[in-house]
C-alpha cells in the first residue's frame, strides 16, 4: 500500500517567528510543499503560539488542499479551534502545554473516558481522529474502544535504536501496526523520521497509512532544497 507523507511545518513557524514579521511565509510554504509532492501538512498549534499560531491555522485551512492533520492536546481552546476549522484529521498527543516536543504517547487506558469524549465530539463534527500511542498493544486496543479511527505510533524509540539494531528497533512497531490493523485502525508514525531511517521503517511496517514528518525534513531542506528534500522522502516511501 502507498504511505503518505505529511510535510510538518512547525519549524517554519519558528523561523518566522525569530524576526517577528512574515518571513518564511507558512502559508507559502505549505502550498509549495503540497506542489511538490507533499500528501499532507502538519501543524501543531500550542497555547504560547511558539511556532503555529491559531491564526495560521485559519490562513492553512483556505489553502491547503492536501490532508490538513492538526495535532494537540486537546485542551477547550484546541478543541474548539479545530471543530471550527474542521481539517481532515486531528492527533490528539498527551503533552503538557510546555512540552519541548510530545516526547510519549497517550496512556490510553488511563484517560479512556476523556478520549472517548473528545474522539466522538471531533467525530461528530466530520474529524477523522489517530490518537498518539507508543507500540504496545493495550493501548493500541484501547485506542479503538475509545472509537478512534488510527493511531500514531511515536518513533523516537525506533529512531534512537535503528542505527545500532534496526531489526530490534522496528520489531514492536511491526507488531503495532498488525494489531492496529487487526482491530481496524489505520496507521500514522511520526517523531524523529529521517532520511537515515525511513525507508527501512516503511519497507518493514505492513499497513502504514502516513508518516509525518518535521524536524529533519526542514534540517534536510536547507541543504538539498525543499523540492529534492520532498522528493527523497518520497523515495523513501515508494512501493517496491
Ligand atoms: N508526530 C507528533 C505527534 C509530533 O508531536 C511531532 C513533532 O511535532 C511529529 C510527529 C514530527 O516529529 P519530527 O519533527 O521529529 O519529525
Amino acid at each position: 500500500m502507498s504511505t503518505n507523507l505529511s510535510v510538518n511545518i512547525n519549524k517554519i513557524a519558528t523561523l518566522r517567528n525569530a524576526r517577528g514579521e512574515n518571513v518564511p511565509d507558512v502559508v507559502k510554504v505549505a502550498v509549495d510543499c503540497e506542489r511538490m509532492g507533499a500528501n499532507g501538512i502538519t501543524v501543531h498549534p500550542r497555547p504560547d503560539e511558539r511556532h503555529i499560531r491559531r491564526a495560521d491555522v485559519y490562513d492553512l485551512q483556505k489553502v491547503v488542499r492536501t490532508e490538513f492533520n492538526i495535532e494537540g492536546y486537546p485542551a477547550p481552546e484546541f478543541m474548539s479551534l479545530v471543530t471550527d476549522v474542521k481539517p481532515e484529521q486531528v492527533t490528539l498527543v498527551p503533552d503538557a502545554p510546555d512540552a519541548l516536543t510530545s516526547s510519549a504517547g497517550w496512556n490510553v487506558i488511563d484517560n479512556y473516558q476523556f478520549l472517548a469524549d473528545i474522539t466522538q465530539r471531533l467525530k461528530q463534527a466530520g474529524i477523522r481522529v489517530s490518537i498518539f500511542v507508543d507500540p504496545e498493544a493495550g493501548q493500541i486496543e484501547a485506542a479503538a474502544r475509545v472509537g478512534a479511527d488510527r493511531v500514531e505510533l511515536y518513533t523516537k524509540p525506533y529512531a534512537d535504536l535503528f542505527p545500532l539494531n534496526p531489526e530490534k528497533a522496528v520489531s514492536p512497531y511491526v507488531e503495532a501496526s498488525k494489531i492496529a490493523h487487526a482491530v481496524g485502525l489505520g496507521v500514522n508514525a511520526g517523531h524523529d523520521l529521517s532520511l537515515l531511517n525511513l525507508e527501512f521503517f516503511h519497507a518493514r511496517l505492513p499497513y502504514l497509512n502516513e508518516v509525518s514528518i518535521g524536524h529533519a525534513l526542514i534540517c534536510d531542506a536547507l541543504y538539498l532544497g525543499l523540492a529534492e528534500t520532498i522528493k527523497r522522502y518520497k523515495e523513501c516511501l515508494r512501493v517496491c
